[in-house]
């Protein structure tokens, strides 16, 4: 999508702050339009716009109903064949840059579609490819563009999340990563089994013995050479390429969802994508631990004991909470960087959708000095984002409930706090300031309804990239 400014295009959208009861995208053909506008807008002359659509947005908007409503614009257009879509600048109580940003994340964001399956089109695919901003102030451009890359790189994660579980392996996941970073200037390096078990990573190595394709472990940077940061922020994503439960089977109904059990990974790989896209002054790195969980010959069985990366020892109770074991090999490894921060993003629990569902992520950080306030950087930055978090408690309390008979600890605590124990037992291989990001929820769809559309949602993305961007800042 190309940005510019210049004057209405066929497709012409104006969002009304005053319109509190006009519904989402009423459309009004120009004639019309011309003939029954009786408010302050703008008219329009005879060789104007084929097509007005009025976006209502309420009493006082915010940027999330800015982003929703153009979510629902992108698909109007793309019903209407439309590729140039122009937006009426909308003075709204919001500063000029987030306005400008949040439509245009909107539109790319509410037009995405995956067709890469499809080889009958029967509706041929509209892509809104140029966005003209009418009456928009200086500055326009750049802040819309950058709302451009968020919505692009929030899409690239929702194509990995989206794509058929016998196209993505480990090795696969770990090579679209590395085509990100070629394509946009950051270090990629993929482990492959070899390595794996050179550096002992035993827990992703106990998750990987049911299956056919080896585990990979990746490790992306942006490393740029204005960083503000002397000690990285460590991103950590899982990786699980399709979840089956492994031994501990999960029932078959709804088991198709499994294929997202990588939207963490998807996370952190778009994550840093938008953060070197946007080239924010900031040490990153990314790492991913990846396999699928399957049942299998050799699969890891419940009561086994696994020697984790750490040396920690772990009784498996459960095969199907692997997210946690590989998590924690990729947590212990982060050790190395002397980190300032670590935040992973997995969809860790079941738990975490019963709590709170699709519309917020699970976070927990350790409880040092700084928890409240880290937590509350996290807080904020979801809000603005859009990716919207909410905390759970981390009473040292939570963590008896993973006391083993025979190991330091063992891999469930059982159906209370399922969330918090999956929470606790990370901690356990964390020794730097860390937040954990349960995604479980809202990394899926179940439906298309503002911005987000069905399946994956790229959860995760946006918010990394606010937070690297008030790290650049020092907020
Ligand atoms: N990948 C699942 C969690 C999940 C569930 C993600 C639903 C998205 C939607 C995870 O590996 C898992 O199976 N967790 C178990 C843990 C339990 C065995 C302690 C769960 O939550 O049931
Ligand atoms: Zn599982
Ligand atoms: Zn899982």
């Amino acid at each position: 999508m190309t940005t510019s400014t210049g004057s209405p295009a066929s497709f012409h959208l104006v969002f009304l702050s005053e319109g509190a009861d006009l519904p989402a995208g009423a459309e009004v053909a120009a004639d019309d339009f011309t003939g029954k506008a009786d408010s302050s807008l703008v008219l329009y002359p005879a060789d104007g716009p084929k097509r007005l659509v009025l976006l209502g947005l309420g009493a006082s908007p915010d940027v999330e109903t800015l982003r929703k409503q153009a979510g629902v614009a992108a698909r109007l257009a793309a019903g209407k064949k439309a590729t140039t879509v122009s937006v009426q600048w909308p003075d709204l109580d919001l500063a000029d840059a987030d306005v400008a940003e949040a439509i245009a994340e909107g539109l790319v964001l509410g037009g995405y579609r995956f067709d890469r399956y499809r080889t009958t089109q029967e509706e041929p695919p509209a892509i809104i490819e140029a966005l003209v901003w009418v009456g928009a102030p200086d500055g326009t451009v750049e802040a819309s563009e950058q709302g451009r890359i968020l919505g692009e790189a929030t899409s690239f994660a929702r194509d990995l999340v989206n794509t058929s579980p016998g196209d993505q392996s480990a090795t696969d996941l770990a090579m679209a990563a590395k085509r990100s970073a070629d394509a946009h200037g950051y270090e990629a390096q993929v482990w492959s089994m070899g390595e794996i078990i050179q550096e002992g990573m035993g827990g992703l190595l106990a998750v990987n013995r049911g299956s056919e394709e080896p585990p990979t472990f990746t490790r992306l940077e942006w490393k740029p050479a204005d960083a503000v940061n002397e000690q990285p922020i460590v991103l950590v994503g899982k990786g699980i390429v399709f979840d089956t439960g492994g031994l501990s089977l999960k029932p078959s109904s709804g088991m198709e969802k499994m294929k997202g059990d990588m939207g963490g990974a998807a996370a952190v790989i778009g994550g840093i994508e938008a953060v070197a896209r946007l080239k924010l002054p900031v040490w990153v790195i990314a790492l991913v631990p990846s396999t699928d969980n399957r049942p299998g010959k050799n699969a890891y069985v419940p009561g086994e004991v696994i020697t984790m990366h750490s040396g920690a020892t772990v009784e498996v109770l459960n095969t199907d909470a692997e997210g946690r074991m590989i998590l924690a090999d990729a947590l212990s490894f982060a050790k190395r960087f002397e980190p300032e921060l670590v935040i992973d993003f997995a969809t860790l629990t079941g738990a975490q959708v019963i709590a709170l569902g699709p519309l917020a992520a699970a976070i927990m950080t350790n409880e040092d000095d700084g928890a409240e306030a880290r937590t509350q950087r996290v807080i904020d930055a979801g809000q603005r984002s859009g990716d919207r978090v909410w905390p759970l408690p981390m009473f040292a309390g939570y963590k008896k409930l993973l006391e083993s008979d025979v190991a330091d600890l063992k891999n469930v605590g059982g159906r209370a706090a399922g969330t918090i124990t999956a929470g606790k037992f990370l901690e356990h291989f964390t020794d730097y300031p860390w937040v954990h990001v349960d995604i479980a929820g809202p990394s899926f769809a179940n439906a298309t309804e503002g911005y987000a559309t069905k399946g994956g949602t790229g959860f995760g993305v946006r918010l990394i990239a606010r937070m690297i961007q008030d790290r650049a800042l020092k907020k």
